[in-house]
């Protein structure tokens, strides 16, 4: 069994393990299913279509004209800031005027939310600290950057500080039961949002360096004694400074900014924790951490240290029991590196925020397809515009009509996912699949095509015109059959026997509707290469049921 996540789900898991069928009234909560970790939702497995709110949408009189554009795009789920300083704007004194209002309108709209805790951090400031938290810099201390100065980052090493943002955030879960726990319109939470030290690799307040000079937790040390997923890169820090079993933090890490990052990790995650285990023992929903990525060549403190990144699962697997999972928000082109290292590193994929280009569309496909996604969600949502809404609405249709498929395939590696990796990568991609080897072959403009009498195709884009996305993804539906939907893709298939061929029975496009599978037509001739392919044509979105022979 993959490890799932962190630690805690244990706890959320543990109805399943035990066998339990969950009941439509139970909270949401995670199960594992094979390889998979499903969120389950009034008792059914549930793929999030998600889109995130930019920082200041969050409030309903705003949002409000949106929600028609946001269910326009297929979207089922919206995730959503709650500001600590709109909540709690006297201290202990809460208002969830906001909270409701978003409630109702999400209801109204048939859609489910995430929310987002903006407590102490956001991107690693604390910008969303009420005013009596940010004034009161002796109660509540600040972090130090290398040349003594106070940032304005609330500090992890000062009781006072977690112990506030924990009341807070129990204040909100305590609010959503009573509220929610009916309808469970909100179906996850994220804790702070992409915490991490910056502009250095830990804190360098006097408490910071008293916490520094202690000996590295015995949980910490201990979960190195075992490999774990994904954990070798903190192991490799650990054996280059001597593999020590105790020892303070320079000691067992060594020194630099990379053994500092660990350290900030490990009271990062601790913060992190207390404050999820308050909200967990008010209102027990799936928790999430997410993470601001790594720019090439950035150092801990240039890039947020510490922070939710797969090469430190561990460290937040260990420290934060009540995290579920840790989270990356993906905003670079090597999509599909990301969603795997965080798979590696034993976290089920769930993309709180990705960039809400064309690329969307093929990279949602992709991280359901290849990693058996809890969800994807372009970041700043409301805003998104042609072509990238488009595509997107295209792919997450196709995401909907597949989804009593898809969660029924999660975790038994019978789905495949297909995406245009780079231009670097010219001989597409190879998978295998239902006994069969898939060779996937990306097309990025809609240019003319044999089946318009054009004998050879033109390659390239007409000038100016920006290459169309392309990607999708594979169910191996049952024996010899095949499901691909997405766009610009064309799959060869051959046998892993020698000397076997391959052949085309029928392929046929069509939509699942209410489950059940609708004709649209027949494709042969031009548009199978005369039975040597099946192709999703560049520059519109398709679902084909493909099935295959052997001779
Ligand atoms: C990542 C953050 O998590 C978001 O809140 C937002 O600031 C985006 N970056 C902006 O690109």
């Amino acid at each position: 069994m993959t490890s799932l996540a962190l630690a805690a789900s244990a706890a959320l898991l543990a109805a399943a393990a035990a066998g339990a069928a969950p009941a439509a009234s139970e909270a949401p909560h995670l199960r594992r299913q094979g390889t998979a970790v499903q969120l389950i939702v009034d008792g059914q497995p549930f793929l999030i279509r998600g889109g995130e709110l930019g920082n200041s949408s969050g409030e309903p009189a705003y949002l409000r004209p949106f929600w028609p554009k946001l269910k326009a795009l297929n979207l089922n789920t919206l995730l959503v800031p709650v500001y600590w300083d709109q909540i709690e704007p006297l201290e202990g004194r809460f208002d969830f005027a906001t909270v409701d209002g978003l409630l109702a309108d999400a209801r109204a709209s048939g859609m489910r939310l995430v929310l987002l805790w903006f407590g102490s951090w956001k991107n690693s400031m604390s910008c969303y600290a009420p005013a009596w938290v940010k004034r009161d810099t002796a109660r509540f201390p600040r972090a130090r950057d290398g040349s003594g100065r106070s940032v304005e980052i609330l500090s992890a090493f000062a009781p006072a500080n977690v112990e506030a943002d924990a009341r807070a955030f129990a204040a909100l879960m305590k609010h959503l039961r009573t509220a929610d726990a009916g309808a469970r319109t909100v179906i996850m939470v994220q804790v702070e949002n992409e915490v991490g030290m910056i502009p250095d690799a830990r804190d360098r307040s006097p408490a910071a360096d008293a916490a520094y000079a202690l000996p590295v937790p015995a949980e910490l040390l201990a979960a190195l004694a075992t490999p774990g997923p994904g954990d070798e890169e903190l192991r490799r820090l650990w054996q280059a400074a001597g593999g020590r079993t105790s020892g303070n933090w320079s000691e067992v890490f060594g020194a630099g900014a990379t053994g500092e990052e660990v350290f900030t990790a490990w009271h990062l995650a601790r913060f992190t924790q207390q404050v999820a285990a308050a909200g967990r023992a008010e209102y027990a929903l799936p928790f999430y951490a997410n993470a601001a990525l790594i720019r090439p060549g950035y150092q801990p403190g240039q890039y947020p240290s510490g922070g939710p990144l797969p090469h430190l699962a561990a460290v937040w697997r260990a420290a934060a029991p009540d995290i579920d999972f840790i989270a990356p928000d993906i905003y670079f082109a090597n999509f599909t590196e990301w969603a795997r290292r965080y798979v590696r590193a034993g976290q089920p994929l769930f993309v709180p925020e990705a960039l809400r280009g064309p690329e969307a569309a093929v990279n949602a496909l992709y991280a359901f397809g290849a990693h058996d996604a809890i969800g994807f969600c372009p970041f700043a949502i409301e805003s998104i515009t042609e072509p990238s809404a488009g595509a997107l609405t295209a792919a997450f249709d196709l995401v909907a009509q597949l989804t009593p498929l898809l969660v029924q395939h999660q975790g038994r590696g019978t789905t495949a996912g297909l995406v245009f990796e780079g231009p670097e990568n010219r001989t597409g991609q190879q998978v295998r699949l239902g006994g069969y080897a898939l060779q996937a072959t990306f097309e990025r403009t809609a240019g003319p095509q044999l089946a318009d009498g054009v004998v050879v195709a033109v390659g390239g884009a007409p000038a100016g015109a920006p290459p169309t996305p392309a990607g999708g993804l594979v169910i191996a539906s049952g024996p010899d059959e095949m499901l691909i939907a997405g766009t610009g893709v064309t799959v060869v298939f051959t046998s892993l026997r020698p000397g076997e061929n391959v052949g085309l029975l029928g392929v046929e496009e069509g939509r699942f509707e209410g489950g059940q599978w609708r004709h649209l037509r027949w494709l042969n001739g031009d548009q199978t290469h005369q039975g040597r392919h099946v192709r999703l044509e560049p520059g519109r979105f398709g679902l084909q049921r493909v099935t295959l022979y052997r001779y």
